[in-house]
């Protein structure tokens, strides 16, 4: 038996100021589409945006349904959005934040599993990663270097190939 480790790097930052000029900027505008989400039935409202290659911002919000899993997560209305509208172009960032209207988020707001996923196919097929940036309303700030720190062990299409 072998065992094999799997370790993620994060960089805790104690406030959004200690980022880039442009991963604050990045963050900023994810608090701005947190402000359009779609969310009665949680009221927690979730913001992504997202940076392309060609100096591009894609916002996304969760757009939430009456089926409730007829919705979606803001991270993923942000990414295929700009799979729709940028076919080719890499995505450089994205930054993530969220608000509840019934407690205060002052932590960092980290993609569900399915975003990690979705996220993580756009990352193998430009073949460079992308930054992710996570704040709560309040609190630290996370910034990790790729989708796959957050999705170590995943599924691709790789796993589609018949031996
Ligand atoms: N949500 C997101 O938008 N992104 C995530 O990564 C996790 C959860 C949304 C889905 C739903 O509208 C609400 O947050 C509560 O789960």
């Amino acid at each position: 038996m072998e065992k094999i480790t799997v370790q993620t790097v994060i960089e805790c930052f104690d406030h959004p100021e200690e980022l880039s000029g442009d991963e604050q900027m990045l963050l900023a505008e994810a608090k701005k589409a947190m402000n359009n989400a779609y969310a009665p039935y949680s009221r927690f409202h979730v913001g992504a945006a997202l940076i392309l290659e060609n100096g591009k911002i894609q916002l996304g919000n969760n757009q939430e349904n009456a089926a409730y899993p007829s919705g979606l997560c803001a991270e993923r209305v942000a990414i295929f959005a700009a799979g729709a509208q940028y076919p080719g172009i890499s995505v450089s960032k994205i930054a993530i934040t969220a608000r509840s209207l019934d407690f205060l988020t002052d932590h960092p707001i980290a993609p569900c599993g399915a975003c990690r996923q979705s996220m993580l196919e756009y990352e193998l097929n430009q073949k460079k990663p992308i930054t992710v940036i996570m704040m709560g309303e309040t609190g630290k700030v996370y910034r990790v270097s790729g989708i796959q720190q957050l999705l170590p062990i995943s599924f691709s299409e790789e796993g589609l190939k018949k031996m």
